[in-house]
């Protein structure tokens, strides 16, 4: 397979062919990803939620995002690494936005960058397009700012926030954003916003007329247990199948039937009696 690149992607969309996009934030989950023929691999801040234990992705750094890219690119190939950019790393101006977006394609081999919001963020992306960055937006819910949202809940269910991000959407593609993700919106708002523009939408919650879609591995795992929100798709459920063998292994070492003969090594030799030999003769 050829590595997926950002004109593929935004090419997907005339193609009509939908997009897979899944988080990856380390290196076991990366080559399963990329094994599996998933498009896009985002190193998403969920990072901070899901395998860091923060409770909100505020808190997470851009070398605590950096560390998990670099694993995850160690692991992938094929698909198209996307970095995102943690809250407090693209706001202050846009050299700071730069020099962190450039960090995620220098120090882990990134392919391109996410970042979170609508027209207050058109220049910021400007610039880094201009620089050389492919920037993905991200509109509806926000979660770096999901406070000043009122929480985490679906964005865009009347007009005026419905017409809000259809404009923030349009201006997002104005700017050079090469696709956009669809967080929680109302489906018949994300169907308008995919047909109003030209580069490709990727869903969550979002409902089935985005051109891809994206979802929390961990959640369609079933390996993050604190909660699920009700869009996503469970696929397995891994997190009892792990607690089962987690409680087998304590068993097992327990009552002694771990390690058995086939998990110990044999030597060539009888070394017990002549270890045992040397001793008595001593
Ligand atoms: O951080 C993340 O995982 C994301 C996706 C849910 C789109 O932003």
């Amino acid at each position: 397979m050829i590595k997926l690149t950002v004109k593929d992607i935004a090419d997907r969309k005339a193609l009509g062919k939908k997009i897979t996009m899944l988080t990856a934030y380390d290196v076991s989950i990366s080559r399963l990803l990329d094994a599996s023929g998933i498009d896009i691999i985002l190193v998403g801040d969920s990072l901070a939620m899901v395998a860091l234990g923060y409770d909100s992705t505020v808190p997470i750094t851009m070398d605590e995002m950096l560390h998990h890219a670099r694993a995850v690119s160690r692991g992938n190939s094929n698909a198209l690494l996307v970095g995102d950019m943690p809250f407090g790393s693209y706001q202050i101006n846009t050299t700071q936005a730069l020099e962190n977006g450039t960090r995620f394609l220098k120090e882990a081999c990134c392919d391109a960058i996410k970042l979170e919001g609508g027209t207050e963020v058109c220049d910021t992306v400007g610039h880094l397009v201009k620089a050389g960055i492919p920037v993905m937006g991200h509109i509806g819910l926000t979660p770096q700012t999901a406070g000043q949202l009122g929480g985490f809940k679906i964005q865009g269910k009347d007009l005026e926030s419905a017409r809000r991000l259809l404009a923030d959407a349009r201006a997002l593609e104005a700017a050079g954003a090469f696709s956009i993700v669809l967080e929680c919106v109302p489906g018949q708002l994300a169907e308008i916003i995919t047909a109003s523009i030209g580069v490709p939408t990727i869903g969550i919650g979002a409902g089935p007329s985005c051109d891809g879609q994206v979802l929390v591995t961990n959640d369609l795992l079933g390996l993050f247990e604190k909660f699920t929100p009700s869009f996503v798709k469970q696929y397995v459920n891994l997190a009892p199948q792990i607690k089962g063998a987690l409680e087998d292994f304590k068993n097992q070492v327990k009552d002694g039937t771990f390690p058995s003969d086939q998990h110990t090594f044999d030597s060539s030799e009888n070394l017990k009696t002549l270890l045992e030999e040397d001793t008595s003769s001593k």
